[in-house]
């Protein structure tokens, strides 16, 4: 990271305390002020002028998941309030130049563990940092899991409210469900009806922590149905994973390829396709995270194929990398790629990436979970000890394009695998997802003929390393604009802790669409109860 943004960031830190007073107060109060080349300073506590409520993007080529056209966009107060071509302003409007340049809707990213608690460690990405990364890397909007606190959602439900308040970007929840009473169910209830959570993952893997078994996982399915909300699966066989990990230690595999070895494609494959086949029992729609492997994105495929409403996100490690590194002669470099399930063999990549673009998988998350190499070593002696997580937030958009976009899929498919599918699916959109009059203005300038490259030094995440360390590619966000505030220009990074908002998402998603029309048909194909009569026996 460069000095000047360490400084911003440093310096906003110092200003949280100012800044979320001042918010509460009025939007417009704390700024940061943007492409002043002055070498990064921020603007401090003063009224935001005019010009940075009033946008316009002129030039560029907007692309939307649906289209693409030239066209120029005009933002007032964080909102889009005009896209078409020839927008004329005044002189109190911003303007940047997008010609030549690509107008696109901010990233979403599905799949996040900021600041979270996880194998007796904490994530080092908190909610600021984490989202000041994304933020660089073009991502406008995240989704993370909020765990129980003592078996309580509305107290894991707070507890995250506490840490997502150094938001500098908009972020909404998913919650995790890990035991099940009639006090979750009734609390599923209030975070759907009251606290704006439309999913609810379940484990199933992690035995002995987070893992759920079959009873829990189908109660909890149905109860996710009667309530409107996605049913989310972490598919692994737990009880599998645990015998293979035993089976690793007892030959004395100890290290980091032992993590890979103990759960194969198939412990995978089993989980994947047993809630597939739960949630088609239940009728209702099942979102499979991080689908690592062929294996299991068949089974999603053989779904998909009967009609069943099952999503699959592959995420940008599976997509991009391979297993090779887990072999390394060096702990930390090989420690860093543990993560679950496991990065697979090369194959498996080139495979998820046919998926996405065919339409097999629909979006792209991350699974951000960042733990620095001091954490990693906690497992030098026994990878089962190697907290799992890899990063991404950062990353993801610019690996996307550099690896899709060569041919395997359009422009606008990029904006619907990495923005507007995940807002449909979650049930924001337009106000998420797309540059449309009315939508939040969280827009992304990209630059198709200009060039990236990952280096740990220069991430703004606060891990120390980073799995895509080395990579280049094409393209570059050059711009990103969080709800009508310019955050990323010139390569630096303008954020204010406080300034990201709670996005609450309505259940009842187009996934539910016609699920009762299938209840229906079913019972009345059953041709029961019979009507009997009593014969004498
Ligand atoms: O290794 C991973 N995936 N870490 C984050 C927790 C999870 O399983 O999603
Ligand atoms: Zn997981
Ligand atoms: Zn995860």
């Amino acid at each position: 990271m460069a000095i000047s943004q360490i400084i911003s960031l440093f310096l906003l830190h110092l200003l949280l305390p100012l800044a979320s007073t001042s918010l509460s107060q009025s939007s417009h109060q704390l700024i940061c002020e943007v492409g002043t080349g002055n070498g990064g300073s921020i603007g401090g506590t003063s009224p935001l002028p005019a010009s940075l409520s009033k946008l316009l993007i002129k030039g560029g080529t907007v692309v939307n998941a649906h289209r693409q056209e030239r066209a120029d966009v005009y933002v007032e107060d964080g909102i889009i309030v005009a896209v078409k071509p020839n927008i004329k302003v005044g002189d109190e409007v911003t303007v940047l130049d997008a010609t030549g340049r690509y107008v696109m809707p901010g990233g979403i990213d599905p799949h996040t563990h900021l600041d979270a608690e996880f194998m007796g460690t904490v994530a080092v990405d908190d909610f600021f940092s984490g989202q000041a990364a994304a933020l660089a890397g073009g991502t406008t909007m995240h989704i993370d899991f909020v765990h129980p606190v003592n078996g309580s959602l509305m107290s894991g439900f707070e507890a995250y409210e506490k840490k997502a308040s150094k938001s500098c970007m908009d972020y909404g929840f998913h919650m995790v469900i890990r035991h099940w009473d009639e006090s979750v169910s009734k609390e599923m209830e209030i975070m759907v009806k009251e606290k704006g959570i439309n999913s609810f993952k379940f484990f199933m893997a992690y035995k002995g922590t987070f893992m759920v078994d079959d009873a829990v996982l189908l109660r909890g399915m149905k109860r996710c149905k009667s309530l409107g909300a996605l049913a989310m699966v972490h598919a692994e066989n737990g009880d599998a994973v645990f015998e293979g990990q035993k089976r690793m230690i007892e030959r004395g595999i100890t290290g980091p390829e032992g993590h890979a070895l103990s759960r194969p494609p198939m412990l995978e494959a089993e989980a994947t396709g047993r809630a597939i086949r739960l949630a088609s029992f239940v009728n209702t729609p099942l979102y499979v995270v991080h689908v690592m492997s062929i294996d299991a994105m068949e089974e999603i495929a053989k779904a998909r194929k009967t009609g069943q409403k099952v999503i699959g996100e592959p995420v940008v490690s599976g997509l991009v990398l391979d297993d090779s590194k887990l072999w390394d002669p060096d702990f930390i470099t090989a420690a860093k790629y543990v993560m679950s399930p496991p990065i697979r063999e090369s194959g498996h990549n080139k495979a998820l990436q046919a998926a996405l673009s065919t339409g097999v998988l629909q979006l792209v998350g991350t699974d951000h979970c960042t733990f620095n190499s001091s954490q990693k070593a906690f497992g030098i002696d026994d990878f089962r000890k190697i907290p799992n997580g890899v990063n991404g937030i950062e990353e993801r958009m610019h690996l996307v394009w550099d690896t899709m976009e060569s041919g395997q899929i359009s422009v606008t498919d990029f904006v619907r695998i990495t923005s507007t599918e995940c807002a449909r699916i979650f049930n924001i959109y337009p106000r998420k997802g797309a540059i449309l009059v009315g939508s939040d203005a969280d827009i992304i300038i990209f630059n198709p003929n200009s060039s990236f490259e990952i280096n740990p030094r220069s991430h703004h995440s606060r891990t120390n390393t980073n799995v895509y360390e080395g990579r280049k590619g094409k393209g570059k966000v050059e711009v990103t604009i969080s709800r009508g505030r310019i955050v990323w220009k010139d390569d630096e990074l303008k954020v204010a802790p406080g300034s990201g908002k709670y996005i609450p998402m309505p259940p009842f998603g187009f996934l539910f669409d016609g699920i009762e029309k299938i209840d229906a048909k079913l019972v009345s194909s059953f041709k029961a109860p019979v009507p009997r009569f009593k014969s004498d026996v």
